[in-house]
């Protein structure tokens, strides 16, 4: 497997995650999905969704008219047939203003070119006290390089909560779950098929994994 090929992409983080590509699996995706009141016929959005794995969950277990935007041909071929999902970037959503209840955006945040820009969308698809559902890696310093891996890449905290509150929601849940995140880099070491990559798991960088559930002001953006 060639180094630039991004890790999200290699068969390793499938066999040490499934096909949630993230820490935790569906854990903060329905802790998410409860504390947010989701029911069936809500419209989401997954932004960044992978392989569809959270649009089939939020359909099937919470009846919910879920879908899902990613840019990448090579994820759109491995999602399982029949997935509800878009090519699209996160940072121009083909999505009309005030479409959906929710936008989940789980370990994508952070690999955006322009991470505002994805939540001024996100902003925009929202209707007035729709929901945002961060989660992802964050660090404890923002020397980010312009591409790289999850780790690499990852916001700090602080500056990711400032974000989100200049582009016009409210954080109204932020919860530490960086014991996730070393989990999953535990079961990609024991999974290490010895190839080249760059996961992130040598990081010198002190990382940790946050859930952040926001809510969209009447106002606009
Ligand atoms: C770590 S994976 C997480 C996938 C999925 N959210 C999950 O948790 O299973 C990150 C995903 O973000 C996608 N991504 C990267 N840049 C993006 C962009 N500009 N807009 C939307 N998605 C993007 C990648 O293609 C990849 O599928």
């Amino acid at each position: 497997m060639p180094q630039s090929v991004p890790l999200w992409e290699q068969p390793v983080l499938r066999a040490a995650a499934g096909d949630t590509l993230r820490p935790g699996g569906f854990r903060l995706t329905d802790r998410a999905a409860v504390r947010i009141g989701l029911r069936p016929g809500h419209r989401v959005l997954d932004v960044g969704c992978g392989l569809g794995a959270t649009v089939s969950r939020l359909r099937s277990r919470y009846g919910a008219r879920a879908y899902g935007v990613e840019p990448s041909p090579g994820q759109l071929t491995r999602a399982a047939p029949g997935a509800q999902i878009v090519q699209a970037d996160a940072q121009r959503l083909p999505f009309g203003d005030a479409t959906f209840d929710a936008v989940f955006c789980e370990c994508a945040l952070s690999l955006l070119p322009a991470p505002e820009r994805g939540l001024e969308e996100a902003h925009r698809v929202l209707l007035p006290h729709g929901f945002l559902v961060l989660s992802d890696l964050h660090a404890n310093d923002d020397a980010r390089p312009e591409a790289g891996s999850c780790a690499q890449r990852a916001i700090p905290l602080a500056a990711t909560r400032v974000m989100v509150q200049a582009c016009g929601f409210d954080v109204v849940l932020l919860e530490d779950h960086s014991l996730l995140l070393r989990e999953l880099a535990a079961r990609l070491i024991l999974a290490d098929d010895g190839g080249p990559r760059d996961c992130g798991c040598r990081e010198r960088r002190q990382l940790g994994y946050y859930l952040m559930i926001a809510q969209k002001k009447a106002q606009a953006c």
